[in-house]
């Protein structure tokens, strides 16, 4: 009977000693997930603040050089912004890309272009677009019950 409570606090700090060391390591995790995202990319933006941040801001196409632009897009439920881009034939576009709430996914069939984007991570991709038409560019992450109405199109025209 004398020995009850000695045992008692025995695994009490057991117990003790295992919640702090569980703390500890959770902590520790969390800190360092935050400083290396696990996907290694640089660049990030607080979500909530895509729209007041550059390029972000203002988010659009920019001719950048002959023929080459540069183009800035934010995706959100459930669509881009903006959701077309019109370019001459031959154009080199710069895609920056970034999503401000969850993770979307940027694709144009039939192209290599093919983009996760992460919530305030800058997704970057450049095609040079030789052949004149619409390109349907589409979400190929499922993001929630309007994943499959979320698309914009580069719109390449036949210039003389
Ligand atoms: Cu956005 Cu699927």
């Amino acid at each position: 009977m004398l020995h009850m409570p000695k045992y008692e606090k025995i695994w009490l700090a057991v117990g003790i000693g295992s919640l702090a060391v569980f703390l500890i390591v959770t902590g520790i995790m969390a800190v360092s997930m935050g400083l290396n995202p696990p996907d290694g990319m640089e660049t990030t933006i607080i979500p909530e603040q895509v729209e007041t941040t550059a390029p972000f801001n203002n988010p659009g196409l920019q001719q950048i050089g002959p023929n080459e632009y540069e183009a800035t897009i934010i995706s959100y439920i459930f669509g881009y912004n903006p959701n077309t881009i019109t370019i001459p034939k031959g154009a080199t576009v710069h895609f920056k890309i970034t999503s401000k709430d969850v993770v979307h996914g940027f694709h144009i069939p039939g192209t290599p272009a093919n983009l996760m984007l992460l919530p305030g991570h800058i997704a970057e991709y450049t095609q040079t677009f030789n052949e004149p038409g619409e390109f349907l560019f589409v979400c190929h992450e499922y993001c929630g019950i309007g994943h499959q109405v979320m698309y914009g199109s580069v719109i390449v025209e036949d210039t003389v």
